[in-house]
């Protein structure tokens, strides 16, 4: 196995793990699990999520053809995303499921020639919730998806082509709350009652994971339960059997992944400042923190008993390069409680198997990126 500082190892045990839990989970009309590529397009996990029968979600056009190019069958893809497509007529015609996120986008659906008689929707059905701004998609502050309000609009060129909406889908950000979950799935199926067509629900992913302190993990099983409650509930008042899509992406591969790097230097602000361990990969490589003030457990790998506070920091040239800030807030840095370090120490950062390696802050300051490997 490498050595190699920094590097990602990814756990195929702890990623078997969560597969089988998503395989295991139902709906009662039945249950579609998209793999939210985004989080982690390593081609090995890719490949361990396809030969487990699960689909994906991609978020561009270049995730989707990066996923054929994995061998990914187009039927398994949809597409969701923020930017037009650079080549939806290859796109649709490799199968992959379009899911129009504007207006603009439907009408460059409904004259594309590859085109189906069906197409999905993405709906701002204005609520939101999340870490933060920058983590909620949904309500008025969000630019993702079309707002609710122009619903008419959306039939009416759906309806002047012949088209059918038999797919929503919505994905309003990141939480563990099962009774938030339940008012998520109420709103959708409002959403749901305006498209007389629509036979599938896709309600997307943000199932959230405990990585440091008092984060709560959603529990799978009971989020489920909720949905289904729903759907029943909905079909007994419209006999219509909605199927359900979730696109997990976090959930999946967030606890497999672990940031392995080397403490480079130490360096202290004098008696009442703070002692800064400077570690040998930063924001360019793990961008999470910085971005959005999360946190993640750290780890000294020694065998020291002696516990010491230290601020981590990345070895950008930028202030911001911080792993231990506030919660929800990069700006305000938060000394832990580590095991006494040493330079050339190696320090481990857990849970950094979603969206780390997929949204670092590539190529900042020249520096290699971390390797990535799986592990047993
Ligand atoms: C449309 C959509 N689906 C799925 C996901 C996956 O979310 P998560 O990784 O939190 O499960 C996201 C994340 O932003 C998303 O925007």
């Amino acid at each position: 196995m490498s050595t190699q500082t920094p590097r990602y190892e990814y756990s195929r045990a702890v990623l078997q793990d969560k597969i089988e839990l998503f395989s295991n989970l139902n709906a009662p009309f039945g249950l579609t699990v998209r793999y939210a590529v985004k989080a982690n397009p390593f081609k090995e996990i890719v490949k361990m999520m396809h030969r487990a029968g699960l689909h994906f979600d991609a978020s561009s056009s270049y995730e989707a053809t990066m996923l054929l190019k994995h061998g990914i069958p187009g039927s398994y893809i949809s597409l969701s995303s923020q930017q037009r497509p650079h080549n939806l007529e290859y796109l649709l015609e490799e199968g992959v499921l379009f899911v129009a996120t504007s207006l603009e986008q439907l009408n460059l659906y409904v004259n594309a020639k590859n085109r189906g008689s069906t197409v999905s929707v993405r709906i701002n059905p204005a609520m939101g919730y999340g870490h933060n701004n920058r983590t909620s998609t949904g309500g008025i502050a969000s630019g993702f998806g079309i707002w609710h309000e122009y619903i008419p609009d959306i039939l009416k060129i759906t309806n002047s082509v012949g088209i059918i909406v038999d797919r929503i889908h919505i994905h309003v950000g990141s939480g563990a709350d099962p009774s938030v979950w339940r008012g998520v799935m109420k709103n959708a199926l409002k959403i749901v009652d305006k498209f007389p067509d629509v036979t599938r629900l896709d309600i997307g992913g943000g199932y959230k994971v405990h990585r440091y302190g008092d984060e709560q993990e959603a529990n799978m099983e009971e989020i489920m339960n909720v949905f289904s409650e729903e759907l029943v509930s909905y079909y007994n008042k419209t006999k219509r059997q909605i199927k359900l899509e979730i696109e997990p992406g976090t959930y999946l591969v967030a606890h497999a992944g672990k940031l392995i790097a080397m403490i480079d230097d130490i360096v202290d602000t004098g008696k009442s400042g703070y002692t800064f361990l400077r570690i040998n990969t930063g924001m360019n490589d793990f961008l999470r923190t910085t971005l959005y003030g999360s946190q993640h457990k750290i780890e000294v790998l020694n065998s020291n008993t002696e516990m010491r506070e230290y601020v981590v920091i990345g070895h950008n040239c930028e202030s911001g390069d911080i792993l231990t800030c506030k919660n929800g807030d990069p700006e305000i840095i938060e000394p832990r409680l580590l095991k006494k370090a040493s330079i050339g120490d190696l320090i481990c950062i857990h849970d950094t198997g979603a969206y780390c390696a997929s949204m670092r802050s590539r190529g900042y300051n020249a520096f290699p990126d971390a390797i990535e490997v799986m592990v047993e």
